[in-house]
């Protein structure tokens, strides 16, 4: 193979003639350049450089070969200037340090922190919001813009979890409680507990092992994890990742404009032994996410990335209907049912009308979301909405039981939080960010340690409230008078404001 020098690649940074570099190989993408599924632009902008890094955080390597044919790989550089190897490494305290070695154009050894070089010790996390307080420390500021944003002014993202706080419990005392089952079943799949692991596009942001991490943490947890279509690992790396061939995995699905090849994505998900298809339907355009709108920062929101993967045209919301089908409406439930025997689930119902609708068109559940308050600013909470939708539900003549469960996400961050969704009627809870944090900071372990926590929080919630098992959870155990009331002040949060926030690394805590 022939060997490039570095100066040669830079020259070749134009449209009609532009060069790559990816894992120390040049390849020439003149011509694939108009074929990119992620538009011109990006590649343009990274032309003649070597891109492995943006390349790694959102593909996985599988593409190479699938995209690239043979003759546009033209040559090596010399010496090999990108080697990324990730080192965990356990120090004397305990901590963990992910660190990337970079060998640069002179041969010395620069050994560059890639998200953190010193972080408080795994045992200093106590909940969900210590992970985020040093995920916003050592995280790239791009890739914690990403994972931290809401749409507008952030209402609903906020609300999301405020709404916990206005219902209240009616313990209930004199009940046997020194043994306590948090063991429940979701689409038919045991679970240790009413959690899983919702989907979150391009998880190598967090860590270079992304969705496989979570495949494992979710495994030797026993709960589920339910993998983004817009995975930065393949879904067959991510299912590869299972601890065990019965492990239950769920996949989120965004329907494609081209419905070849949503249907491969799901024949592929019956291949690799998926049991729930949730389809997304929340975000026929990318909702204006407000902390980062650097248009020129391909990572700065899901928008910015969608132009990476669909195309160039200008406005995130009108890049996405590339990608994601705005068309998509309740005629074509009919035809997901005769392409697959995978349960079908909606993701992103936010009215009980909806809720109805779902059931009658056959689907086997729901999830209340609204994307993490990514999306549409001022939409409901999904906690707030819960009570009502079952309620419409029941009235309709559904079976809760036996034909449909519903799910529901957004602002869960404690174990009372997951009490308080199951006692208004949710077979399970989701969790977005809380887990992208750990898993930013620790990696699997820290993932465990998080839903250690949860686990923790629930059973002592369930202990206090007087409940043995899932099924003793009921509606009269919290009070909600209070929930549809928005104005009810909500005092500051000094714990998580000034306590955890002022978590310090120990060291010197350095940002890329
Ligand atoms: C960084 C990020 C990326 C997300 N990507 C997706 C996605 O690709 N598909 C999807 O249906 N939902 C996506 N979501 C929404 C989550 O599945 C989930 O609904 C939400 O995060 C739950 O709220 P929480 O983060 O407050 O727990 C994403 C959320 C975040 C924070």
């Amino acid at each position: 193979m022939r060997t490039i020098q570095l100066k040669e690649v830079a020259q070749h940074n134009k449209k009609d003639d532009i060069w790559l570099i990816l894992y120390g190989k040049v390849y020439d993408l003149t011509d694939f350049l108009p074929e990119h599924p992620g538009g011109e632009s990006i590649i343009l902008q990274l032309g003649g450089t070597d891109a492995t890094e943006e390349f790694d955080l959102i593909h996985s390597l599988d593409i190479i070969g699938r995209f690239l044919s043979s003759d546009m790989c033209i040559g090596q550089v010399e010496p090999v200037k990108t080697t990324v190897e990730y080192n965990n490494m356990e120090n004397n305290s305990n901590q963990k340090q992910l660190t990337a070695i970079i060998t640069s154009d002179s041969n010395k050894e620069k050994p560059i922190p890639l998200t953190l070089d010193t972080i408080p010790s795994i045992e200093e996390m106590q909940n969900t919001f210590d992970f985020q307080s040093v995920a916003k420390q050592v995280l790239k500021s791009t890739a914690y813009s990403y994972f931290s944003s809401g749409s507008g002014d952030n209402m609903t993202m906020r609300e999301n979890h405020n709404a916990y706080h206005r219902i209240w419990f009616r313990p209930q005392i004199m009940v046997d409680v020194s043994k306590v089952d948090m063991s429940t079943e979701m689409l038919g799949a045991k679970v240790s507990l009413p959690l899983y692991i919702s989907a979150t596009s391009f998880c190598k942001m967090a860590h270079p092992e992304g969705e496989k991490a979570l495949a494992r943490a979710t495994g030797n947890q026993g709960i589920i994890q339910m993998i983004p279509t817009l995975a930065s690992c393949s879904l067959g790396e991510i299912t590869g990742a299972r601890i065990h061939s019965k492990q239950p995995q769920w996949l989120q699905l965004y329907v494609s404009t081209d419905r070849k090849m949503t249907q491969r994505i799901i024949q592929q998900a019956e291949k690799n032994g998926i049991q729930g298809l949730f389809i997304t339907v929340d975000r026929a355009i990318v909702g204006p996410r407000g902390r980062s709108r650097n248009d020129k920062d391909m990572f700065n929101d899901e928008g910015g990335i969608q132009k990476v993967l669909s195309n160039e045209r200008g406005t995130t919301s009108n890049i996405l209907p590339l990608f994601v089908d705005p068309s998509l409406n309740w005629n074509d439930i009919a035809w997901f049912k005769s392409i697959t025997k995978i349960p079908i689930i909606l993701k992103g119902v936010q009215r009980w009308e909806d809720a109805v609708l779902a059931w009658r068109h056959g689907c086997a559940g729901i999830v209340l979301s609204n994307h993490g308050g990514r999306q549409l600013d001022f939409a409901p909470s999904p906690i707030e909405i819960l009570p009502e939708v079952m309620d419409a539900l029941k009235r309709e003549g559904c079976n809760l039981k036996k034909d449909f469960e519903v799910y529901i996400d957004g602002g869960i961050r404690r174990g009372s939080d997951i009490f308080k969704a199951l006692a208004l009627g949710a077979k399970g809870v989701g969790i977005g960010r809380p887990a992208l944090y750990a898993l930013s900071c620790y990696g699997e372990k820290g993932v465990e340690h998080l839903l250690n926590l949860l686990r923790n929080e629930f059973e002592m919630t369930m202990r206090l409230m007087g409940t043995k098992s899932i099924k003793d959870i009921e509606p009269d155990m919290v009070d909600i008078r209070n929930l549809k009331d928005h104005f009810v002040a909500n005092p500051t949060d000094h714990l998580s404001k000034y306590t955890y926030e002022r978590l310090k690394p120990r060291g010197n805590l350095s940002r890329l």
